[in-house]
C-alpha cells in the first residue's frame, strides 16, 4: 500500500503512539518521526529539562512550532505527545496535513503503562487523582480523531494490523 496522506497518532501517555508509530511507517514503508524527540534534538534539553526550565506553556509552543515545521515532502507517520490537542490549532495543522489516528485504552491500562515512567513532566506535577481527570478531559479532543483505534489488550503488531487495515477499507 502506498501511503498518499501524513498520517498522525494521537492519544493520552501510554498509549503505546511511539512503538505503533515506529511499526506503521516500517509496514508502509515510508517515515517514522516522533514529535517529543523532535522537540528535544531542537532544544536540545530533554522535555523534563524543558518543562523544569521553562514551563509547560513555552514546551506547547515549541511543540506547536514543531508540528508545524515537519518535514513534509515524503509521506511521514507523525507520533505526537498526549497533550497535542491541548492547543485547538494543533488540530486543523494536523487535519491540513493529513489523518488523525487516535490510539485509545482505558483509565486502566494507561495508567498500567505509564506509573514507572519518570520521563514525562506532568506525572511527576500531578497526583493520580488529577494525571486521571486529565486523562477524562482530554477525551473528547482525541474522540474527533478522523479514526479511532482501540489498543486495549492489543499488542503493538494488533495495534499496527488495525489501522492498515482501517486505511485500506478506506475507513
Ligand atoms: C505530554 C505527553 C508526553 C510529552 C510531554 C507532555 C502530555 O508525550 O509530550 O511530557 O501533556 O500528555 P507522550 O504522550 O509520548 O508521553
Amino acid at each position: 500500500m502506498v501511503l498518499k496522506r501524513h498520517l498522525f497518532l494521537v492519544g493520552f501517555m501510554g498509549a503505546g503512539k511511539s512503538s505503533v508509530g515506529k511499526l506503521l511507517a516500517k509496514r508502509l514503508d515510508t517515515l517514522f518521526v516522533d514529535l517529543d524527540e523532535v522537540i528535544v534534538k531542537t532544544c536540545g534539553q530533554s522535555i523534563n529539562e524543558i518543562f523544569a526550565r521553562h514551563g509547560e506553556e513555552y514546551f506547547r509552543d515549541v511543540e506547536t512550532d514543531a508540528l508545524r515545521c515537519l518535514d513534509y515532502r515524503q509521506p511521514v507517520v507523525v507520533a505526537t505527545g498526549g497533550g497535542i490537542l491541548e492547543r485547538r490549532g494543533n488540530a486543523d495543522i494536523i487535519r491540513s496535513k493529513g489523518v488523525m489516528i487516535y490510539l485509545g485504552a482505558s483509565w486502566e491500562t494507561v495508567y498500567r503503562r505509564i506509573s514507572t515512567s519518570s520521563n514525562r513532566p506532568i506525572l511527576q506535577q500531578k497526583t493520580v487523582e488529577e494525571v486521571r481527570s486529565l486523562f477524562q478531559r482530554r477525551q473528547a479532543a482525541y474522540r474527533c480523531a478522523d479514526m479511532c483505534v482501540n489498543t486495549d489488550d492489543c499488542t503493538i503488531e494488533m495495534v499496527v494490523d488495525k489501522i492498515v487495515s482501517n486505511i485500506e477499507n478506506g475507513d
